[in-house]
């Protein structure tokens, strides 16, 4: 077992500035950093696997302990695949603790030598989520500052034309195009 070594499984569907403020972290604190991504059959994802696996690469580009894979079936099965001793997952806010410590307690039953690691990402993305993100995303809502500009490059081009993505900047008073006056008579 390498003891430097963690796994951060999850959906990342689409990877949001949450998930890359945790593999900073995760990377500065392991030796090694494997994000994987899950491959479920069963759910339709907003963006295939290779996708995900694309962004995630070029997000990570410039964190050489970091390595991008995929994984099926059980996650500790995968994580004991790769010689992994820890799991690292987010915590956001309280109402993450319970489905958490779940899942951190089932992991533990089926492999009682991998410790779940929680760390907490920046406050400023304690409320952002994958799938509040796309829900926000699919009724055209702007997502500037939640998710990486490559996401959101992305969500722009899998949305249209039916979606607008909004900048807040074109919104300000300031940059609207002043309506002609009416002359006086
Ligand atoms: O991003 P998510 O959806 O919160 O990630 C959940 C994930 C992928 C970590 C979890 O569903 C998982 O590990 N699935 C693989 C199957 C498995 O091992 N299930 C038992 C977990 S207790």
């Amino acid at each position: 077992m390498n003891k430097g070594s963690a796994i951060y499984p999850g959906s990342f569907d689409p990877p949001t500035n949450g998930h890359l403020d945790l593999i900073q972290r995760g990377s500065k604190i392991f030796e090694e950093l494997v994000v994987a991504i899950l491959r479920n059959p069963e759910k339709s994802p907003m963006f295939s696997l290779g996708e995900r696996l694309e962004m995630l690469r070029e997000l990570t580009a410039d964190l050489k302990n970091v390595r991008i894979d995929t994984f099926d079936g059980l996650m500790v099965e995968y994580a004991k695949s790769i010689d992994a001793m820890c799991i690292l997952r987010g915590i956001r806010a309280i109402s993450d603790y319970e489905y958490e410590l779940q899942m951190a307690l089932m992991n533990r039953k089926l492999e009682p030598t991998l410790e779940t690691v929680f760390m907490m990402p920046a406050d400023k993305y304690s409320y952002v989520s994958s799938r509040l993100v796309r829900e926000v995303a699919q009724a055209g809502g702007p997502v500037k500052g939640l998710v990486p500009e490559v996401v959101e490059q992305k969500l722009r081009q899998k949305l249209e034309p039916a979606y607008k993505l909004r900048d807040p900047e074109l919104e300000r008073p300031e940059k609207q195009v002043p309506r002609k006056r009416k002359k006086k008579r």
